[in-house]
């Protein structure tokens, strides 16, 4: 076999230059010049000539650093500020300090103060339940009461929690005279029913509560409530119809977290009111508004409020105060249904109207026949860390399997992205950010994670392959060995890093990221990997009646 054997399929990409054309076209979008040419600026340097769609030959080992296509999904802070970096959902500033496990709760409610950290420490050990409860109740809520009259006697009769703490958020739902005031990051509220409990609030509405180093860049918000609209400030500006106050800042930008973190939360607080509802954004972040242009367009009517710089007092008889999040600790991508009127299956159907996405579920292997189409594979390439070092090799292995192949950087164009997902019935990705893209997949597709060496067990699992369970999707793991890691070229075989990776994280999170996250890449062993392409054929086939 030549090298010109190994030709791509497919290799799809969108230009930023055909996307700054389209959205040019959204009226929503264009109301401000400044806005286009901030996101302009920012975008310039991906600006790319290849049109959508490209064939590409590759020599042997080129791996996939020619396929570079559109933008990663680094955030933009990490380019230009050296506090923010954060290019994947574990490059975080956070303390290094020892944590031992063994020790009383207190502690444990100290060490969660990061919790990415905690993540690592954590990743082989089952926390001990016990150790969780404190942070899976509901404690300190203000609960509202309706004063029935009956029989001429009044009673109070419990109507449901106004403000409440639960483990991954706070919230408020306020309903009466509510006046948002964006400079001094107040919500008044004159509640219309009695209330018993506590009456001033500090809320941080990001639904990652407990991660020190995400809440940090989140703006503190007060809420008072008070039974008396006498002491309200004036309203200048009036709504009809209620509004949902949520931050931009924390992890944004990082796909994993911008979907854990904000997307999820915000889909399951917003689509009860059916688009009628004002977002008021704290923490303005233009490039995330961008990206989920569509999201945010499907689930509210409304051109969004950049709350933090209005001085005006804003006045709505409802008020959002948060994201709702179940309170599961550790469960990431995801929706409890018993903590919402949502479920993961309805997100993604979600989704797959916002992005006008028509895979529902896999092909049937009579319709594969009948239209002679071969299973669709998308490796996910990674263009800094974690790259395989060979994707040609495991793109002809899996064309050879009888998948058709391809292979693509998840870019910030999230439409053009989903797209590319949606089309294909397996994605195939070492463990990273990237791999959250399964929620565009179709239903009974097959998601591949490759560990890479240095302890992913715990992060893999609750990352992605609960997730995926989760989105009815199949799931399988491939493992490699210290042999495929470039990590043990740079180190050697005796070194700490690829002798006792355990040993390694214990040192703490930083120490962890930089080493495994960061500097290294993947060479798969395709005679080793070959049977999880077969696997995941046959999963293809064997589901199809
Ligand atoms: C990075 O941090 C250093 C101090 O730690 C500072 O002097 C420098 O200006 C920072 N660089 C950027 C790009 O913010
Ligand atoms: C980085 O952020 C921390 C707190 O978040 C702050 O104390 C520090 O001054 C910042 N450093 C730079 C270089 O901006
Ligand atoms: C984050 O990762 C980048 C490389 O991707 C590295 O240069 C940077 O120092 C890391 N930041 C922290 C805080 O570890
Ligand atoms: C962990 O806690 C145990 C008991 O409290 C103590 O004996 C041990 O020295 C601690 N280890 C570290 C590393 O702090
Ligand atoms: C928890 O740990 C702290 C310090 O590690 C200690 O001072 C405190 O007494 C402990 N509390 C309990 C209930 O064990
Ligand atoms: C959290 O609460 C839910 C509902 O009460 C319960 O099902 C779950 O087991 C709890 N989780 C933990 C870790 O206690
Ligand atoms: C409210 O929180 C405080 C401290 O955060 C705690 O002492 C108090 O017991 C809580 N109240 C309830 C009802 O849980
Ligand atoms: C009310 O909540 C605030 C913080 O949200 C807290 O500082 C205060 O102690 C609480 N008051 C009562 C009576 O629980
Ligand atoms: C807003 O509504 C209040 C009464 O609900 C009214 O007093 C006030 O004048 C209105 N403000 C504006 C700007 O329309
Ligand atoms: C990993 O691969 C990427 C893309 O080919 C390359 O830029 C990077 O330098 C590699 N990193 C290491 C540690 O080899």
């Amino acid at each position: 076999m030549t090298e010109k054997d190994l030709l791509y399929d497919t290799i799809l990409a969108r230009s930023f230059s055909r996307n700054e054309q389209k959205r040019l076209g959204y009226g929503a979008f264009t109301a401000s010049l400044l806005f286009v040419l901030t996101l302009c600026t920012v975008f310039k340097p991906y600006l790319s000539p290849l049109p959508p769609i490209v064939e590409l030959q590759l020599p042997v080992n080129a791996g996939l650093r020619m396929l570079r296509i559109t933008e990663t999904q680094e955030p933009q802070a990490s380019r230009s500020s050296n506090n923010t970096t954060y290019g994947d959902s574990e490059n975080l500033t956070i303390p290094t300090d020892q944590i031992n496990i063994t020790s009383n709760a207190t502690t444990l409610q100290k060490l969660i103060s990061s919790e990415d950290h905690v993540r690592s420490v954590f990743k082989n050990t089952n926390l001990p339940k016990s150790r969780l409860d404190s942070f899976n109740s509901t404690t300190n809520t203000t609960i509202s009461k309706e004063q029935v009259i009956t029989d001429g006697n009044k009673m109070e009769k419990t109507i449901k929690p106004i403000c409440k703490k639960l483990a991954r958020t706070e919230i408020c739902e306020l309903s009466g005279d509510v006046r948002v005031h964006g400079k001094s990051a107040t919500v008044h509220a004159a509640i219309a029913f009695a209330f018993s409990g506590n009456s001033t609030w500090h809320i941080k509405p990001y639904a990652r509560k407990g991660d020190v180093a995400a809440m940090d860049r989140v703006r503190e918000w007060t809420v008072k409530l008070t039974q008396n609209a006498d002491f309200l400030s004036r309203c200048v500006r009036n709504h009809s119809v209620p509004a949902i106050l949520f931050s931009l800042g924390g992890y944004s930008m990082n796909n994993f977290h911008d979907f854990t973190d904000i997307v999820i939360p915000l889909y399951t607080t917003a689509r009860r009111f059916d688009g009628e509802v004002q977002f008021l954004v704290t923490n303005r972040n233009q490039p995330w508004i961008n990206k989920f242009k569509e999201v945010l367009r499907s689930l509210s009517s409304y051109d969004l409020i950049y709350i933090d710089e209005e001085d005006e007092t804003h006045c709505f008889a409802t008020v959002v105060v948060g994201l709702n999040r179940h309170p599961e600790y550790y469960k990431e991508l995801t929706i409890d249904p018993s903590y919402s009127e949502y479920s993961m299956s309805d997100f993604r159907r979600f989704l797959r109207d916002a992005y006008s996405l028509r895979n529902a579920a896999v092909k049937t292997r009579k319709n594969q026949l009948r239209r002679r189409r071969r299973p669709r594979m998308l490796i996910l390439a990674r263009g800094r860390s974690r790259a395989f070092t060979n994707a040609g090799e495991i793109a002809r292995a899996a064309r050879r399997v009888g998948f058709k192949v391809v292979a693509a950087e998840a870019s910030g164009d999230v439409a053009s992205f989903a797209q590319t997902v949606n089309s294909c019935e397996v994605m195939l990705g070492v463990h990273g950010a990237g791999l959250t893209n399964m929620v565009f997949l179709p239903e009974k597709a097959a998601v591949i994670q490759i560990l890479p060496i240095g302890g992913f067990e715990w992060l893999a699992k609750t990352d992605f392959e609960e997730p995926s369970k989760g989105m009815d999707l199949r799931y399988l793991e491939y493992k490699i060995a210290a042999e495929e890691s470039t990590l043990l070229r740079r180190y050697g075989r005796d070194h700490e890093v690829v002798r006792d990776p355990s040993a390694v994280g214990r040192r703490g999170w930083e120490m962890f990221q930089s080493v495994y996250l960061v500097q290294q890449n993947v060479t798969v062993d395709i005679n080793r990997f070959k049977p999880v392409l077969v696997k995941a054929f046959e999963l293809l086939q064997m589901q199809s009646v």
